[in-house]
């Protein structure tokens, strides 16, 4: 807390330039919102969902969505038919006995940007046509 209170103190001080009086001490200032790190839920870039990915999806589908014994391939086969919604609800929910749901750890926006990172960056080769054809069931 003191650490906090006192960053933020210098990040106004320095904002305002006015640290040289004592009586900027004294000053109420707006309580600044701890500073807790949301990536995901402030911007749903792709550079974003890496980090939720690699922190709750790799261990499981592979740094690189290839896959481990304990994950399917996020690169090819199965998951590449399916849609983004398709995604969210796989993850929201999971699947018993294979997949943890994630609804109630992840926030929307965290979710949002790991569809985009697995679709967008680790699927960057699929096609339309490739996703088209592992339509099977
Ligand atoms: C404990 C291991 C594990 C973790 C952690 C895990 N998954 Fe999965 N996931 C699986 C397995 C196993 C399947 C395949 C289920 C099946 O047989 O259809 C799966 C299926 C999926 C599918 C559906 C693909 C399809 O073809 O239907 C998606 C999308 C997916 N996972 C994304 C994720 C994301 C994103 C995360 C991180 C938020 C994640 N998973 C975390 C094990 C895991």
């Amino acid at each position: 807390m003191m650490l906090i209170r006192s960053l933020a103190g210098t990040t106004i001080c320095a904002f305002l330039m006015a640290c040289s009086g004592a009586a900027s001490v004294e000053t109420p200032v707006v309580e600044s919102k701890p500073a807790v790190i949301e990536p995901a839920a402030a911007s749903p870039t792709p550079v974003a969902g890496q980090a939720a990915y690699l922190a709750n999806c790799a261990r499981c589908h592979g740094e690189h969505g290839e896959g481990t014994p304990k994950g399917i391939p996020m690169t090819s086969g199965h998951a590449i038919a399916h849609s983004a919604d398709d995604y969210i609800a796989q993850i929201e929910n999971g699947q018993r006995g294979k997949m943890p749901a994630f609804k109630d750890k992840l926030s929307n926006g965290e979710i949002a940007a790991i569809v985009t990172y697995v679709r967008d960056v680790l699927q960057a080769d699929i096609t339309p046509e490739m996703r088209a054809m592992q339509h099977h069931h």
